[in-house]
C-alpha cells in the first residue's frame, strides 16, 4: 500500500496573491494546500489603508471562502501611530516592513527603522507583528541578508515587547542569530530556500524562474536552514514567499525576482522532509508553529498525502512554477 500521512491543513505564513487576472489562480492554488496563509501587502497601490485592506480581503474570500486570508499592512516612512491603530480596527495582525528599493514594489518602503518609530511603538501597543524582509538594500547581493542583523538587532532592542518575524531566511548566519534571540522573535523558511542552491539559478544556464529576493545561497546555507526545518524548534516555521510574475516578464531581458510555489510546496516539502527521515516534523513546521507565533487558531481540518507521483506542470496560467516540468513523489489524496 501507498505510504501515507495525514497532518493539519498547512498554514502558509509569507505569501504574495497579486491582484487581477492572476488573483484567481494564485488564491485557488494557495487555498488546495492551505487553510490559511498571511498575505503580503507590496500591491500597486500598497495595502496600507483601512479600505484597501478590506477591499482585498473581500475579494481574496470571494474567491476562495474557506481560506483564510491573514492580512498585512505595508509601513512607510512617518506612518503615525493613529494610522497603526486604523489598520489594526480593520482587522490585521501584523504589519510589514520593506527596506526602500530591496524588492518588488518597495521602491516606497523604509530607509531606517528611525523613518517608523511612530508606527513601531504602536504596533508593540497593540500587540501587533512586524514582519521583515530583511536584505540592506545596498550591500553585495549575497551578502544582503547578514548585513541587515545590525538593523533587526536595533529593533529588537528598542522595542522590547515586540514580535518579529525575520522573513524567509536565507543564509545560514541568520538561524544562528535567531537563535541567540528571544522567543518573541521567529524566522519563516520557504520551500526555494530549502530545495536550492545559487547553482539553479545560475550555475549552468541563468534560470530568472528560480531567482528570487533573498536570493538562494550556497549549500552550507541550505544544509543549516534544513537542519532548523527538521529541528522542532517553533521559532523556525513554513513561509513560502510564493510571488508569482508572469513567464513573459520573467524571460523579458531584466527579470524581478519571485518563485511561484504554491501549486506543489506542500508536496515538495513532504518528500524532503521524507528523504530526511524527518515526516515527523513535517506537521509543527507546515502547520501549527506558524499560526502558534501569530497567536492564530491552526486549521480545524487535515489533508492527507499519499507517496504517489505528480508531475508539475511546465506552466501554470502563464506562471512557470517551483520544480516546473519534474515530478514530485507525494499527491494530495482525495
Ligand atoms: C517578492 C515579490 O515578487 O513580491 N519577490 C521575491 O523575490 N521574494 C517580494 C519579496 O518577498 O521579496
Ligand atoms: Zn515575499
Amino acid at each position: 500500500m501507498e505510504k501515507e500521512i495525514t497532518i493539519r491543513k498547512p498554514s502558509d505564513m509569507h505569501l504574495h496573491l497579486r491582484q487581477g487576472d492572476m488573483l484567481k489562480t494564485t488564491v485557488q492554488d494557495a487555498a488546495t494546500w492551505f487553510a490559511q496563509g498571511v498575505v503580503m501587502p507590496n500591491t500597486v497601490p500598497a495595502i496600507n489603508t483601512p479600505e484597501r485592506l478590506i477591499a482585498y480581503r473581500d475579494e481574496i474570500l470571494s474567491l476562495a471562502p474557506d481560506f483564510k486570508p491573514i492580512m498585512s499592512f505595508k509601513l512607510y516612512p512617518g506612518m503615525s501611530a493613529d494610522a497603526v491603530k486604523a489598520m489594526a480596527s480593520s482587522g490585521t495582525v501584523l504589519g510589514k516592513l520593506y527596506p526602500a528599493g530591496v524588492t518588488t514594489n518597495s521602491e516606497d518602503g523604509v530607509k531606517s527603522w528611525h523613518e517608523i518609530k511612530e508606527a513601531l511603538g504602536a504596533m508593540s501597543d497593540l500587540g501587533l507583528v512586524l514582519s521583515i524582509h530583511c536584505e540592506k538594500p545596498d550591500s553585495f547581493c549575497l551578502e544582503r541578508e547578514y548585513e541587515y542583523h545590525q538593523e533587526f538587532a536595533a529593533i529588537a532592542k528598542a522595542y522590547p515587547d515586540l514580535r518579529m518575524v525575520f522573513e524567509h531566511i536565507s543564509d545560514r548566519r541568520s538561524i544562528d542569530f535567531l537563535a541567540g534571540l528571544p522567543d518573541r522573535v521567529a524566522g519563516t523558511i520557504t520551500a526555494h530556500h530549502l530545495l536550492l542552491t545559487l547553482d539553479d539559478v545560475l550555475g549552468a544556464n541563468m534560470n530568472p524562474h528560480v531567482f528570487c529576493k533573498p536570493v538562494v545561497k550556497g549549500p552550507k546555507d541550505r544544509e543549516a536552514l534544513r537542519r532548523a526545518a527538521f529541528s522542532g524548534d517553533k521559532k523556525f516555521f513554513f513561509g513560502s514567499d510564493s510571488a508569482p510574475h508572469l513567464k513573459t516578464k520573467k524571460e523579458s531581458g531584466t527579470a524581478a525576482g519571485g518563485i511561484y510555489s504554491s501549486p506543489f510546496a506542500v508536496p515538495l516539502m513532504a518528500q524532503l522532509f521524507e528523504e530526511h527521515g524527518q515526516l515527523d516534523k513535517l506537521e509543527n513546521f507546515m502547520s501549527i508553529y506558524g499560526p502558534a507565533f501569530y497567536g492564530i487558531a491552526p486549521a480545524a481540518g487535515c489533508i492527507t498525502l499519499v507517496q504517489k507521483k505528480s508531475t508539475i506542470p511546465s506552466v501554470i496560467d502563464g506562471i512557470v512554477p517551483l520544480y516546473a516540468g519534474k515530478t514530485v513523489s507525494w499527491s494530495l489524496k482525495n
